[in-house]
């Protein structure tokens, strides 16, 4: 097995690589004077299963663009499968038309992926599961729920928790999370969204008075959907309002959104590399996925049940 990494989350990458006490491949990445991208291995993956670890998070086209560039150099080195792990897959949320005469983008990725010589696909939390049927070649979606569900135990324990969706659309994503922490109440944040980047909390379904309310999303990018809820809630009566989200998009603003915001902490991942600003927020805490990111290669390269990760 070889695992190699683009730049987009180098820490992410090590950090998987150690977890499989296998080091990384050694590879390269130069641009031209253009900004052209180049990659270069500097040892043999013939005959290889490999693994190519690149979120395509900000700056996404060039981390896309890297993602492709590398899978293409390892075909062209005769890897025997290369997996492209790609933790945070960009363009995720262009899932559908929105309109008439619209792109859908994750699709077009989908197709880039796969023509550019990937054998499999390994993500976590997936904006939609059904982007899974982009890809006609094997996708495993991996969940962090069970990272997240063992934090909260671990600091909430058996308090007056209430997993609250931040919209209709999160719905079974909460309902996965209330059941691992022994069938918690739910409550759903019904959100009405004017304009495309602007959210506005209309009504909270279930009672949150008292309680410790823990919403869960796949992806913060703005933070508005999110800290509207949470004032939202505290209007409504909750004790305390915390969010656990995958992808820590965090774009502008966000993080000094988030500072101050009525959250008392935002738990994002390690699915796309934390920025200095978030780093250096106490309200932002980031919990690792490469255990799991690497359980799950191991299992792929040994051929054994990925599914069973998320019992
Ligand atoms: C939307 O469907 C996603 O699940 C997130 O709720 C959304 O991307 C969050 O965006 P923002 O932080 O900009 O409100």
């Amino acid at each position: 097995m070889k695992i190699m990494s683009g730049n987009a989350n180098l820490p992410l990458a090590r950090a998987i690589a150690g977890y499989l006490e296998v080091p990384l491949t050694d590879a390269s990445v130069r641009r031209f004077a253009d900004e052209e991208i180049f990659v270069e291995i500097h040892e043999n993956v013939r005959g290889e299963d490999v693994f190519i670890i690149q979120p395509t998070s900000f700056p996404a086209n060039d981390n896309l663009m890297e993602l492709l560039i590398g899978i293409d150099a390892l075909r062209r080195a005769s890897a025997r499968r290369i997996t492209a792990v790609v933790p945070y897959f960009g363009y995720a949320r262009q899932d559908r038309k929105p309109g008439p005469r619209t792109p859908i983008s994750a699709k077009l990725v989908a197709n880039l992926i796969t023509e550019a010589g990937a054998n499999r696909v390994l993500s976590v939390d997936l904006h939609a599961g059904q982007i899974q049927g982009f890809f006609d070649i094997p996708t495993d979606n991996l969940y962090a729920a069970p990272v997240m569900a063992a934090d909260i135990q671990a600091r909430y324990g058996n308090e007056d928790l209430m997993v609250v969706s931040p919209d209709v659309g999160g719905v079974v994503r909460a309902r996965a999370l209330a059941k691992r922490l022994d069938n918690a109440p739910l409550a759903i944040v019904d959100k009405r969204r004017e304009r495309p980047g602007e959210s506005e909390v209309m009504n909270i379904i279930g009672n949150v008075q008292d309680r410790h309310c823990i919403l869960i999303d796949d992806i913060i990018d703005s933070g508005g959907t999110l800290c509207n809820a949470a004032t939202a809630l505290l209007e409504h009566g909750a004790k305390s309002v915390a969010a656990y989200i995958t992808h820590g998009v965090l774009s502008g603003g966000a993080v000094a959104r988030v500072n101050g915001s009525a959250l008392k902490e935002l738990v994002i991942t390690d699915s796309i590399l934390p920025t200095e600003a978030s780093m250096a927020s106490d309200r932002i805490r980031v919990l690792s996925v490469a255990p799991l990111v690497g359980e799950a290669i191991r299992r792929i390269a040994d051929e054994s049940s990925v599914s069973s990760l998320f019992d």
